[in-house]
């Protein structure tokens, strides 16, 4: 007998929302429209190499980087997918410099979306998965179409946060704080069924490492230190495999579902790292600590720094508790002597 009991995201969310009677309906429907906008981007994405969608779109945005057009094409649904539904008072997106107040001839409500429209652009051309990320703020002030301070909020105060993963399937995921759930798009009936409930961060001993190693002879010694230890195998002396695509949400996607950690640290070139707090870090690390891990700039966690600029960057070090904990002691015993290293066992 066919499985009929499918649970697309609205009805998740409305399942939920009867655990949590305190979830108004306005976000159950933030988050229905975002998954309509993923779905777009989908169907997008699946035919990158048959549209004119490939490339460059011959512009660079404000990170300075070269905008691919299907980094414009996906901006574009999603604030079109959610300018008008009265939930938001401002957007902030990657690809804008400024924060995106909701306009004039269209209500305005109570919530901030941050997102990164796409991620991992550079490899849309090659075929390799990519993302969208995004996360749900209330606004703090009066301002009716928000303000800076709307959208300069820690993560700590997000209310939801989720990523979209273009991959061998089109899946969404995302949390409203009471557990992570994975769903995959059915393109037979356009719907995103959920078929990964409550995912937790495994504790599985063989757990992948992900850091572009390109870049190894620019870290902080604490960094080198701390890859070298997962290479020797820890103590239990079985070595980790070393796995890195490129995109940050397929990166993050695969250590959430099999454990390991994912490191965008510092170098020497860039001093804050090269991914962004606000749409990039702050998102994954709530949908980390909701799986029951962990995410780090080395120093703090991710969801209690407090931003000071829309697009400022961060280093990351985010997946199993135990490895991003270690990180960290290795960062800060970085310059003491080497027998500190050597009492530095994984809890
Ligand atoms: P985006 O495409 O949104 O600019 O993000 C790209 C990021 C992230 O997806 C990935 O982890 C990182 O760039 C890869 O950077 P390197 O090519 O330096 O490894
Ligand atoms: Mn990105
Ligand atoms: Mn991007």
């Amino acid at each position: 007998m066919t499985d009929t009991h499918i649970v697309t995201i609205a009805r998740h969310i409305i399942d939920e929302e009867r655990r949590h009677p305190e979830a108004r309906g306005t976000f159950s429907d933030i988050l229905t429209d975002i998954a309509l906008a993923a779905k777009v981007i989908s169907r997008q994405v699946n035919m990158a190499g048959l549209v004119d969608i490939l490339g460059g779109a011959g512009r660079r945005n404000v990170q300075g980087e070269a905008v691919q057009k299907l980094d414009e094409f996906a901006q574009e649904v999603i604030y079109r997918a959610m300018d008008h539904t009265g939930y938001l008072c401002c957007m902030v997106s990657e690809e804008l410099e400024d924060f995106i107040p909701i306009p004039d001839k269209f209500p305005a409500g109570e919530y901030v979306l941050v997102f990164d429209p796409l991620d991992g652009s550079s490899n849309i051309d090659v075929n390799v998965s990519i993302g969208t990320i995004f996360s749900v703020y209330k606004k703090i002030t009066d301002q009716e179409r928000g303000s800076l301070r709307d959208c300069l909020q820690p993560g700590r105060d997000q209310l939801a946060a989720g990523y979209v993963v273009y991959g061998s399937s089109t899946m969404m995921v995302y949390t409203s704080g009471s557990g992570v759930h994975g769903f995959t798009l059915d393109p037979s009936i356009g719907e995103f069924i959920l078929s990964h409930p409550n995912i937790r961060i495994p504790a599985a001993r063989l757990r992948p490492y992900s850091v572009n190693e390109g870049y190894a002879l620019r870290w902080d010694p604490g960094v080198r230190k701390f890859v070298q230890h997962l290479k020797s195998g820890l103590e239990s002396g079985e070595a980790f495999s070393s796995r890195y695509i490129g995109s940050l949400v397929a990166d993050f996607h695969r250590t959430l579902l099999r454990g390991g950690i994912f490191l965008y640290p510092a170098d020497a070139n860039n001093p804050s790292g090269k991914l962004r707090l606000l749409y990039e870090a702050s998102p994954l690390a709530m949908i980390a600590e909701a799986a029951g891990g962990r995410a780090s700039d080395g120093r703090r966690d991710i969801v209690d720094i407090q931003p000071t600029e829309l697009h400022q960057r961060t280093p990351l070090f985010i997946g199993s508790t135990d490895l991003v904990d270690l990180a960290e002691s290795h960062i800060a015993s970085a310059g003491d002597s080497d027998v500190a290293l050597a009492d530095d066992q994984p809890k």
